[in-house]
């Protein structure tokens, strides 16, 4: 395993649509493998393939219950909504204020191609949202309601 840079929101990588991936090889496995580390690395509950400049629809994500990797996602219903804060290891130092839905539908493949569905509330629905908006080219900053100012940052953090 290998720790991946993580790009920023000046490069415009991250605002192109990634493809979906085809072949689940070993090329695929030390990707998801690096990303994790690096996700864990940084301390990130979630990080899309775009983010360390692979334009697949990979995702990795934990968000405390354990490690999740999803190929190919695709969102199947949301319900209801949430307003909180997020952030993203591409725009480091920075918070916003978005509105997600607060249950979330997705199916997805793993690393074999298997296909799974999941159900999702809270914290994961709003994960599964923000990385799969990563792979078509979205950032929360694009959706978000306001920018969250470093004096607020005590309050909202968790
Ligand atoms: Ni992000």
């Amino acid at each position: 395993m290998a720790l991946r840079k993580i790009i920023c929101i000046e490069d415009e990588l991250l605002r192109k649509k990634s493809r979906p991936v085809e072949k689940f090889d070993e090329k695929l496995h030390r990707l998801l493998d690096d990303m994790a580390e690096t996700m864990y690395e940084a301390n990130g509950v979630g990080l899309a393939a775009p983010q360390v400049a692979v334009l697949r629809r990979v995702v990795v994500m934990d968000c405390g219950d354990g490690l999740i990797e999803m190929i190919n996602p695709e969102i199947i219903r949301t319900e209801g909504e949430q307003d909180g804060p997020e952030g993203c290891l591409s725009i480091p130092g920075r918070r916003g204020m978005v509105k997600r839905p607060m249950h979330v539908e997705a199916r997805f493949q793993d690393r074999n191609g298997e296909w799974y569905e999941i159900e999702a509330e809270d914290l994961l629905a709003r994960c599964i949202m923000h990385e799969t908006d990563h792979l078509d080219g979205r950032l929360y900053v694009d959706v978000m309601s306001r920018e969250i100012f470093e004096d607020e940052l005590e309050e909202t953090e968790d």
